[in-house]
């Protein structure tokens, strides 16, 4: 890459020397389609599709022609017909959709986007524009003064992306830190900000590829690849919300996952023997420490043979995995790509003879190093390998499986090489491992996710994977890898999943308590807390590693650690209420600040990333150090409710807040509902009649509950409930509303606790109309009664459970 640099300047004066150098050129013909209009340039094609009305998409090749190959990330259909505006002017043709307008400038061929009131929103470099050197394609834009930029997917440097260059290419990197590029998920996507509105650019090429935001010069950015077209979307906000629910209506959003897979999840490499599994399960009961899930690390297979049980460690896995059921856990088995080349097992034998396996040119199946020796690797590009992959996860799935961890498959093999060569079948169009190695894991996902549906239509599943490519999120989970127990690694684990969020992957997670090494016991419980409000929530640590169970810690430590996972299963109601907001508008659950905070400067400090929204009502300012006591934190515009103090600050304020051991700041929004329920061992556990919810009045505000069985498909129905919640403050009187928006699903509630926060003694209650009574010692034998806790300043009011409920208090 250095290389260009130096290349451009001596382009420029002896053009002759290097012929494989072009620029696109001047546009030499076009034509106008429904859907776009394409054009020929000296040196290059190009098609602009008007995707929709705030999203365009920019394709170029020097090759002649375009690939027919599909995209493997984009899984939006370019509609035939799309309402647009083309016109020809002298210097220029002009694109119009109600949002947009674009210039494409004829000599050379350079593109201007403007919004629908000409404010220049984004350029191509004047010099530069799109470029070619041989096989690797770049594009250049303008670098406006300001500009920031975010996104990029798993960088575990901070959160604005200016002045470095990223790589995309999916890596295992061990004990990583936050100078290390690339790591496990390549997601080329990126979101840029000038004067507060948004837009993204998503490049959609699998080869390895360079995002430049500015590294060296102050000119321009760049991005480009090693090979491929240059294929890109423009998505304009101005919300930076819009541009990542537009990514997403590209790319996928995720699915629903079990209600189960929210709780607790607890890993190591590795729980064997059977007695062991057995042992850690009964701790998590015994000690009363709510967990849903253990894992199965690689030593469960038989000489790591993926689809097999090491018999003598696991005599009886459908017993085993049964017993624990009735318990209340489910197990999740890791599965690692390689195929052990072993002519005597099913796995490898199957793979050969159906040719399901990669080859090198010469037709020979490729194998390389991994955990068990040398081993195949199913070529998931190809849809036979596809459903046999599927099928085989039925052996598993049989047992009583009830998720699945996709590991290694950047794919990661010894000496960190997969050959280039490795031929690939890519969907019938042929291609190397350049073109697929990024998208490897996004296909094993598809593959897993395809197989657990097809052999269990109606129960849902949860799929994990450690690497991927845009698009992951519709398949699967995603955690950071392989962290360490430090202190760095506390803070990537509070900024990695925020930085995943605003590119696509809502549901994401960390090691708690780090992979590598041996936490102190503040240290791990500081990352519990931050554990606990991440979406996806589960303890992992190495091999040889101390143990690190809640209960392998002192007393102290334990019971500091079972409150917090006590929390998390309370606020569970909300949590997936997340989930299903993520699963509609594609965006993060943990969400950086300046997300719903756009206007807001202070919200894109390095600062305010060491906290962040859960949702919409709730911010989370984890302490991040396993010294400190206290944590400096900003609260945006507004009024917000300390959760810890029981009192109320004001908004677009920096504040620092008392945060002992068994502290994290927690604040409520003003106008933010924020529903709860009773603590349980496990999802399910026990019968839930009564929903709290917690409420810090404002004068005016909504909030909707989604809620469904958190196992099956029939929410895809219609077998869900919506419940609306509404909320008025004003001349002493607050009124709540509650009215069933969507009524498919009998969600088996009794009752509700309301709690009022940081409010005065009421005068009256009324409960549809009804005045209620004061229940002074706080006990509830009866619903409808309520109750002032003086000292915290809340309101407790219970009542029944019903479809439209109306309450009026009166201060
Ligand atoms: C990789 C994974 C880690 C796992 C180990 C053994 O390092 O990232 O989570 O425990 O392999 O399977």
């Amino acid at each position: 890459m250095v290389k260009y640099s130096i290349i451009i300047p001596m382009f420029l004066c002896f053009s002759t020397l290097y012929a494989g150098f072009t620029f696109v050129g001047k546009i030499k013909n076009y034509n106008v389609f429904p859907n776009k209009v394409e054009f020929t340039l000296t040196n290059a094609n190009l098609i602009i599709y008007v995707v929709d009305q705030n999203i365009l998409r920019f394709r170029y090749t020097n090759q002649g022609e375009f690939s027919n190959a599909p995209s493997y990330a984009v899984i939006f259909q370019q509609p035939e017909k799309v309402n647009f505006l083309f016109n020809e002017e002298s210097d220029k043709f002009v694109i119009k959709t109600t949002e947009l307008i674009v210039q494409i400038k004829k000599d050379p061929c350079r593109i201007s986007i403007f919004d629908n009131k000409m404010n220049l929103l984004n350029k191509d470099d004047e010099y530069y524009g799109v470029s070619f050197d041989n096989d690797e394609v770049r594009c250049f834009k303008k670098l406006f003064d300001g500009e920031k930029f975010y996104g990029l997917g798993e960088k575990s440097d901070q959160l604005l992306k200016n002045g470095n260059q990223y790589t995309m290419w999916n890596s295992d990197f061990p004990a990583y830190n936050s100078k290390r590029d690339p790591l496990y998920v390549s997601i080329p996507f990126f979101i840029g900000i000038r004067n507060y509105r948004a837009y993204g650019i998503f490049f959609d090429n699998t080869y390895k590829s360079y995002f430049n935001m500015g590294a060296s010069n102050k000119e321009f950015y760049w991005f480009g690849a090693d090979k491929g077209e240059m294929d890109y979307y423009f998505i304009y906000g101005p919300q930076i919300k819009r541009v990542i629910t537009s990514y997403t209506m590209l790319t996928g959003k995720i699915e629903l996952p079990p209600l189960w897979s929210l709780g607790y999840q607890q890993s190591r490499w590795s729980y064997y023997p059977e007695t062991t599994v057995r042992r850690i399960a009964q701790s998590f009961r015994d000690y009363e420490i709510p967990c849903d899930a253990i894992y199965l690390d690689i030593d469960y297979m038989d000489g790591y043979r993926v689809f097999t049980w090491d018999k003598e460690k696991f005599p009886n896995p459908t017993k085993m995995i049964n017993d624990l059921k009735a318990k209340g856990f489910k197990l999740i088995t890791i599965i690692d790509p390689g195929v052990k080349a072993d002519t005597e097992y099913f796995a490898a034998k199957e793979g050969v003879e159906n040719d399901l396996f990669v080859k090198y040119p010469n037709g020979k199946f490729y194998e390389g190093q991994v955990w068990p020796s040398w081993s195949y690797f199913p070529d998931f590009t190809y849809d036979k390998t596809i459903n046999w992959w599927g099928d085989k996860l039925s052996i598993l799935l049989k047992d009583g499986i009830e998720g699945f961890w996709n590991d290694m498959n950047e794919p990661a093999v010894w000496g960190q090489a997969f050959p280039d060569i490795v031929q690939f079948s890519d969907n019938g169009f042929g291609a190397d491992h350049k073109k697929i190695h990024n998208v490897y894991a996004l296909q094993m996902a598809k593959a897993t996710r395809e197989g657990v549906r097809k052999y269990s239509p109606n129960k849902r599943h949860f799929i994990l994977t450690r690497a991927g490519f845009s698009g992951i999120q519709r398949y699967s989970a995603v955690w950071t890898g392989d962290s360490e127990s430090n202190e760095e690694h506390l803070k990537l684990a509070c900024i990695m999943p925020q930085n995943l969020g605003l590119s696509g992957v809502p549901f994401i997670g960390t090691d708690v308590g780090g992979f590598i090494g041996e936490p102190t016991a503040r240290l791990y419980v500081r990352w519990m807390q931050l554990g606990s409000f991440t979406p996806f929530f589960r303890a992992h640590s190495e091999f040889n590693s101390r143990a690190k169970e809640p209960f392998a810690f002192d007393p102290n430590t334990r019971s500091l650690v079972r409150d917090i996972i006590r929390f998390r299963y309370q606020l569970l109601p909300y949590l997936y209420n997340e989930f299903y907001n993520a699963s509609v508008t594609g965006l993060p659950i943990m969400k950086p600040m300046f997300l719903n905070y756009q206007n807001d400067e202070n919200c894109y400090s390095y600062d305010s990333q060491l906290q962040f929204m859960l949702g919409d009502n709730l911010l989370i300012a984890p302490v991040l150090s396993s010294t400190d006591n206290f944590k400096k934190l900003y609260l945006p515009g507004g009024k917000w409710y300390s959760f810890n103090e029981n009192k109320t600050y004001d908004g677009s304020n920096w504040i620092i807040v008392n945060a002992p051991i068994e502290q994290i700041p927690i604040f409520i929004r003003q106008g933010g509902f924020v529903p709860m329920q009773d603590v349980q061992n496990f999802v399910g556990e026990k019968k839930i009649d009564e929903l709290q919810v917690l409420l810090f009045p404002s004068p005016k505000s909504e909030y909707q509950l989604y809620q469904d069985d958190g196992i099956s498909y029939d929410y895809t129905s219609g077998k869900y409930s919506i419940t609306k919640f509404s909320e008025e403050l004003s001349n002493n009187k607050l009124k709540i509303h509650i009215t069933t928006e969507h009524d498919g699903y009998n969600t088996g509630l009794k009752n509700y606790l309301f709690k009022i926060l940081a409010v005065s003694a009421p005068k009256a209650v009324y409960v549809n109309n009804e005045r209620i009574s004061d229940n002074k010692k706080n006990d509830y034998k009866t619903n409808n009664q309520f109750n002032f806790d003086k000292e915290k300043s809340i309101l407790n009011i219970k009542t029944n459970y019903s479809k439209k409920l109306e309450i009026q208090i009166e201060f």
